[in-house]
């Protein structure tokens, strides 16, 4: 029997969605699933993007590469489509290459022979109770899975303010062959950075290749 993989979120359905938002699901999300895709350059991926704050700002800086979104959370999937679409729920022309996989990324993954420049994982679940830390996304197996999925010169950047996953996802790097290095970023701002849940003074990131 195929082992059955670990739940590395919450919740998949929060607040009521609005009447338009449940349109864009049903129309316009179908539209933008990441399907026929080229296998080996113009890819990024951003892993968990929550509203899709930071999924947008890649998308405007990016025009000429495709952006795939893996977000399980309906509510910040139908934030997302709501942010790229005017009134006549057309996507907006600076947002026309995000394609969006409204599920877990390890799906995505596993059916897709596809290779991504950058990956990002920002904030990634913390899971911070000693009982919960299975449940965490970013261990050394999934790090190697990601390890397949990049280009030569293909990187990982991932933030994170809880330092004690951040102390904890090096160590599981140093399991797998990547190597490890500080990148040079600004804070990056997104929903879950602004609400700080760790206290911190400011997030962490780090940058993983092959
Ligand atoms: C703490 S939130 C951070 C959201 C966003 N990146 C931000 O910084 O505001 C972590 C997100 O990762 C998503 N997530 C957790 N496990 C995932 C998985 N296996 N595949 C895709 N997304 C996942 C959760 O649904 C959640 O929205």
């Amino acid at each position: 029997m195929e082992k059955q993989e670990i739940r590395t979120f919450g919740r998949r359905h929060g607040k009521k969605l609005s009447a338009r938002q449940n349109t864009l699901l049903d129309t316009v999300l179908p539209a933008i699933q990441p399907v026929g895709l080229p296998t080996n350059t113009g890819l990024i991926l951003e892993i968990g993007f929550g509203s899709g704050e930071h999924l947008r700002e890649i998308s405007r800086e990016n025009p000429d590469k495709i952006i795939i979104g893996a977000e399980p959370f309906m509510n910040g999937v139908a934030s997302l489509l709501s942010a790229i679409t005017d009134e006549s729920n057309s996507i907006r022309s600076e947002y026309k290459n995000i394609r969006i996989f409204p599920d877990d990324v390890r799906d995505f993954l596993r059916d897709t022979d596809s290779k991504f420049e950058q990956i990002w994982v920002l904030h990634p679940d913390p899971w911070p109770k000693a009982r919960h830390e299975k449940r965490r996304l970013l261990n050394a197996d999934f790090l190697m899975l990601l390890s397949k999925h990049l280009t030569r010169n293909g990187e990982i950047i991932i933030g994170t303010d809880h330092w004690e996953y951040f102390d904890w996802i090096i160590n599981q790097a140093k399991l797998t062959k990547l190597f490890i290095c500080t990148p040079d970023i600004k804070t990056i701002h997104t929903r879950y950075q602004e609400k700080n849940k760790a206290g911190t003074t400011v997030p962490k990131y780090l940058l993983l290749k092959n």
